[in-house]
């Protein structure tokens, strides 16, 4: 008799362990089969949501980043090169090479391009604000006429190849106590730049997906306020169509209450929403440029961080999915751990690794949780 039941009690562990070695290699199989699948990307698994962008330098197209470009991405957004200052560095000067490239490329492998950026207080040249001959700075028709020029010219350049434009980029402000930015736009312009700036972009390509871009939309006091500016360039019936979130966020936020109420805020005013610049920076977010303290020295892309950059990806590609009927595309600022703009913002020279493609370009940890769903 006991020897029948300890016959048994052998079959039934032999069973156990021989089911538990059988699924777990069934599921690392699963896993390793996932992993190895070299003709798929991101693009690819985000088929039935939206397109997946990046942005880029023509220099990275050239590069062995350019076949991981090709498997991954169906978008490109210039990274700098339809800046102001690198596209019109002069008045009557424009560069177009650079952007053309990345244009090209988007062409030769079947990519959408958005536009970056029309007017922004950054990486804008002196001379526009500059009358030419004095130097003193320019008269309000002055600026607008420039500006006129400058968007118009550039959006019909790329009319037809480039489907979408920040048109306006980061003109509300972090300060509680303010709504606008301060520039040489609002000092010389007031407000009234922002509404031309839409309408002349507008009547150059009408077929144009016409965005406002900001960051640190997460905050609910900032997302009040771009939310404010919107309903007043709608109710003025501005065109603008959409809304990008630059979405430059890190380890320790948003949180998923935080985005998910940002995403749902957003949704009511009856416009598309755009991830523009996502990137999940292993440091606590800052949105300042500041000089190097001691503990920024410190700076390896520990077991525990990736945990938690992990997580974050998770989450937020959870939400975008969630909310694929109003997200129309998802842009990373940059392709590979190997060069962020990260690594010199907010500290010049501190090292980050905030995308999902590791320095040597293999797919970290944060890509499978982004492409398994
Ligand atoms: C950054 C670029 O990535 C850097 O190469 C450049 O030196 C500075 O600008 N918000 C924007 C982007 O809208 O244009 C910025 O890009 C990042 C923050």
């Amino acid at each position: 008799m006991n020897l029948i039941i300890s016959n048994y009690i052998r079959f039934f562990v032999t069973l156990f362990i021989g089911l538990t070695i059988i699924f777990s290699c069934s599921s690392t199989q699963k896993a390793h089969t996932f992993a190895v699948d070299s003709n798929k990307g991101l693009k690819d698994y985000y088929q039935s949501y939206f397109p997946i962008g990046v942005a880029v330098s023509p220099h990275a197209l050239n590069s062995d980043e350019s076949s991981l470009i090709k498997l991954n991405f169906n978008s490109l957004t210039p990274e700098n090169d339809m800046k102001m200052e690198a596209i019109h560095p002069k008045e009557f000067v424009y560069n177009w090479k650079p952007a053309d490239a990345i244009v090209a490329f988007a062409q030769q492998n079947n990519m959408k391009v958005r536009g970056h950026t029309l007017v922004w207080h950054n990486q804008t040249p002196d001379w526009i604000f500059k009358d030419t001959k004095t130097g003193k700075q320019v008269t309000k028709e002055v600026l607008f006429q420039r500006i006129k020029e400058h968007i118009t010219q550039v959006v019909s350049h790329f009319k037809g190849s480039v489907y979408a434009w920040d048109v306006v980029n980061e003109v509300i402000s972090d300060d509680p106590k303010e709504f606008y930015r301060n520039s040489k736009y609002l000092e010389i312009c007031g407000e009234e730049f922002i509404f031309k700036a839409f309408q002349w972009a507008h009547e150059t390509d009408p077929n144009a997906v016409l965005f406002y871009n900001d960051y640190n939309e997460i905050d609910p006091r900032k997302r009040a306020k771009i939310i404010t500016l919107i309903k007043k360039l709608k109710a003025a019936g501005v065109p603008i169509n959409a809304v990008g979130l630059q979405s430059h966020w890190a380890v320790d936020q948003p949180t998923k209450e935080q985005l998910e109420n940002t995403l749902n805020d957003f949704s009511k005013l009856g416009l598309k929403l755009q991830i523009t610049e996502l990137d999940i920076s292993v440091y606590p977010k800052e949105h300042q440029a500041r000089e190097e303290r001691a503990e920024d020295l410190d700076t390896i892309f520990s077991a525990a961080i990736e945990e938690k950059q992990v997580e974050q990806y998770r989450m937020c590609f959870g939400l975008f999915r969630k909310y694929k009927e109003l997200i129309t595309g998802v842009t990373f600022w940059n392709v590979s751990d190997r060069e962020s703009w990260l690594d010199n913002f907010p500290v010049k020279n501190r090292k980050d690794y905030p995308l999902l493609f590791d320095k040597n370009l293999a797919p970290k940890k944060a890509y499978w949780e982004v492409a398994k769903f």
